[in-house]
């Protein structure tokens, strides 16, 4: 383990030690305890004091960069995103309004602690809600409380938020980052504390975890998933792929080197391709011409993470001197986590064949959607199945109580899938395969999107009067031949 990971663990910030005098840890501790987490189901803490929050524009006028950066990134989107409000507002529906603080306390975790946020929709919030997952909900985390949570692990929102402090001139904003302060970092603006917690995936941990809002059960668990990786042992954390560009995100997880300081960037750039489409769409529509191209350069940059996310490789099965299968290896290469990770019951990543013999003729086909964006039902998806506690299929996050299946590719792992095939040995095949990626299911992304609250205009925002059919990613597409006579 290296010093600076070691401190941070160390780094048991004041904050935590004073409030953690209300739980035992140590025993098994399901129930949330509501007067050590306020804003349950959510577990966000709020240290306050007279400082306020500040909206990303404030924090952008001497940041830029960071700025530019941030704008359109999933994280900006967090609370604008439309497939977010609709199955908000389908929780709420089914689970009354409480859920939503759960929701909130990652999608917006200031608008939280302020009570701005009432229920699903826009209309009437501050910018500082708007903007989601912003600069100042980072850079105000001053700690986190992992271990006091009822599983005694990151999970909904498990960091204390400390924008600023009380002092006898009044109140002062404190910011947490990577530098050991200079004189006059942040101006009279604000303080600046060194914070080696922001250099590990800690600092994302609570949020990238998303376990149910009663039983606790792991509904998503990116952390854990990286932090029993090849890459958590050698120090490669979340920033190190996510907040930088593609080239660097690559020698990252070839190499397992840190970034230099200069390398890291506001990015926050993950497999979201359809969130920035749909961006650029809205950009395009209200003429702002420098967000679309911002919203266009992050979703080359999702898509160029995909491709880089893994490789296929194809090998003939012989079974008495005759070829019975193809055997396709899906190996996961530099995504950190499982592939895919977090919503994997949602996100789709399947693999498509077709074999083709000498003459031309298709003898094997799998995997193509049709016309409508429908998969085949014997598709075997990458991904997860949730199920609610009478063993039915399940994809809201208050029903999912376990997994009927896992089958995502773990950091550094493969998968291998079979596929059926008749051929006398040396009758030549060509195979096309392709590893296919998409946000989600046609019908699911038709139905969330179409439970958006009212103040969402679909239309009158993106300019779509339908979900049109989701476009899907081809992240490996090869060609190889197989059973050649000399084989
Ligand atoms: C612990 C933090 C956390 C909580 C709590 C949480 N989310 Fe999320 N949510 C995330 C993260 C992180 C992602 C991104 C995952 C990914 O891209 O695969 C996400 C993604 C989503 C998406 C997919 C958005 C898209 O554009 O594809 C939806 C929908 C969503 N959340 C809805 C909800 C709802 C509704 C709730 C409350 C019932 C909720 N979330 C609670 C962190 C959280
Ligand atoms: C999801 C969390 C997150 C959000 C949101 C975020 N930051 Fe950061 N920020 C970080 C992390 C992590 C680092 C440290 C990266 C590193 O190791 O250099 C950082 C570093 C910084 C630094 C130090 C210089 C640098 O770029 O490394 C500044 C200044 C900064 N952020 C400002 C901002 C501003 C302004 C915004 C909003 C426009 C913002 N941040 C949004 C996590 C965040
Ligand atoms: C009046 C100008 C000003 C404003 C407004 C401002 N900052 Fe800064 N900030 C600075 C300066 C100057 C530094 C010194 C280092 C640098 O330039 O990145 C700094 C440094 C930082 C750092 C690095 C601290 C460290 O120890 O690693 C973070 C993080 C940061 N600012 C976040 C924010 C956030 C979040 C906001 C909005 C709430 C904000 N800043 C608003 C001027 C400002
Ligand atoms: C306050 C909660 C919070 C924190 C802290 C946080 N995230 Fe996120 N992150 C989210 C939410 C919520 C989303 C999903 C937004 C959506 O899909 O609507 C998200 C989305 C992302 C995505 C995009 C996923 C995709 O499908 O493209 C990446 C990448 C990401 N986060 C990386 C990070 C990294 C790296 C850190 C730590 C430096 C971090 N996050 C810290 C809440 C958080
Ligand atoms: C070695 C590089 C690497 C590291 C480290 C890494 N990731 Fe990723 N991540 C990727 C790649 C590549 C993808 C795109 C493929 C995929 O979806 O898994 C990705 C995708 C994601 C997504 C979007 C998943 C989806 O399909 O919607 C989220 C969210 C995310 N990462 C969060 C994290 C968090 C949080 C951490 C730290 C705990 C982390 N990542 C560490 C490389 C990395």
């Amino acid at each position: 383990m290296s010093k600076k990971i070691l401190r941070a663990l160390l780094s048991l910030c004041t904050a935590s030690l004073v409030f953690a005098g209300s739980v035992s840890a140590g025993e098994p501790h399901m129930k949330t305890d509501t007067d050590f987490y306020p804003y349950s189901p959510s577990l966000i803490k709020w240290d306050k004091s007279k400082a306020d929050f500040n909206a990303p524009e404030t924090c952008g006028e001497c940041h830029p960069d960071q700025y530019e950066e941030w704008t359109a990134s999933m994280h900006a989107l967090a609370f604008k995103d439309p497939v977010y409000q609709g199955e908000l507002n389908a929780a709420i529906k089914a689970v009354g309004h409480d859920i939503a603080k759960q929701c909130e306390g990652c999608h917006t975790p200031a608008a939280v602690v302020k009570g701005e946020i009432k229920g699903a929709g826009l209309t009437g919030l501050t910018p500082l809600a708007m903007a989601g997952v912003s600069c100042d909900v980072c850079h105000s985390i001053s700690c986190h409380t992992h271990w006091q949570t009822p599983y005694h692990q990151p999970e909904n929102g498990s960091f204390i938020l400390s924008p600023g402090k009380n002092t006898e001139d009044g109140p002062v904003l404190t910011k947490y980052g990577p530098f050991t302060p200079e004189e006059g970092c942040g101006e009279d603006f604000h303080e600046c504390v060194e914070s080696p917690l922001h250099l590990t995936s800690e600092l994302c941990a609570s949020c990238h975890q998303v376990f149910h809002y009663k039983t606790h059960t792991p509904l998503e668990a990116t952390y854990m998933e990286w932090k029993n990786s090849p890459y958590a042992s050698n120090d490669i954390h979340c920033q190190d792929c996510h907040m930088v560009e593609l080239d660097t995100f690559k020698r990252s997880a070839d190499e397992m080197t840190r970034p230099k300081r200069e390398e890291y960037r506001h990015y926050f750039n993950g497999a979201n391709f359809l969130l920035y489409y749909l961006t650029e769409l809205a950009a395009k529509k209200a003429g702002d011409e420098a967000l679309a191209a911002n919203a266009h350069s992050k979703f080359e940059m999702a898509v160029g993470r995909l491709q880089a996310a893994a490789d296929v490789e194809v090998a003939p099965v012989y079974r008495d001197n005759k070829l019975a299968e193809i055997k396709v290896r899906v190996k996961n290469l530099r995504a950190g986590h499982n592939l895919p990770t977090s919503l994997t019951n949602v996100r789709q990543m399947w693999v498509e064949v077709t074999a083709k013999n000498s003459k031309g003729e298709i003898v094997m086909t799998t995997g193509t959607a049709d016309a409508k964006g429908k998969l085949p039902e014997n598709v075997r998806l990458l991904n997860s199945d949730g199920q609610n506690e009478n063993f039915h299929f399940a994809i809201d996050p208050w029903e999912v109580q376990s997994f009927a299946k896992h089958d995502t590719i773990p950091p550094k792992g493969y998968k291998d899938l079979y596929y059926g095939i008749s051929a006398e040995k040396g009758d030549p095949l060509s195979v096309e395969v392709k590893l296919r990626y998409r946000q989600a299911d046609q019908k699911v992304a038709e139905k969330l999107l179409g439970l958006v609250p009212d103040d969402i205009h679909l239309d009158a925002i993106y300019g779509i009067k339908e979900v049109p059919i989701l476009p899907v990613v081809d992240m490996v597409s090869k060609s190889v031949m197989i059973n050649k006579a000399d084989s």
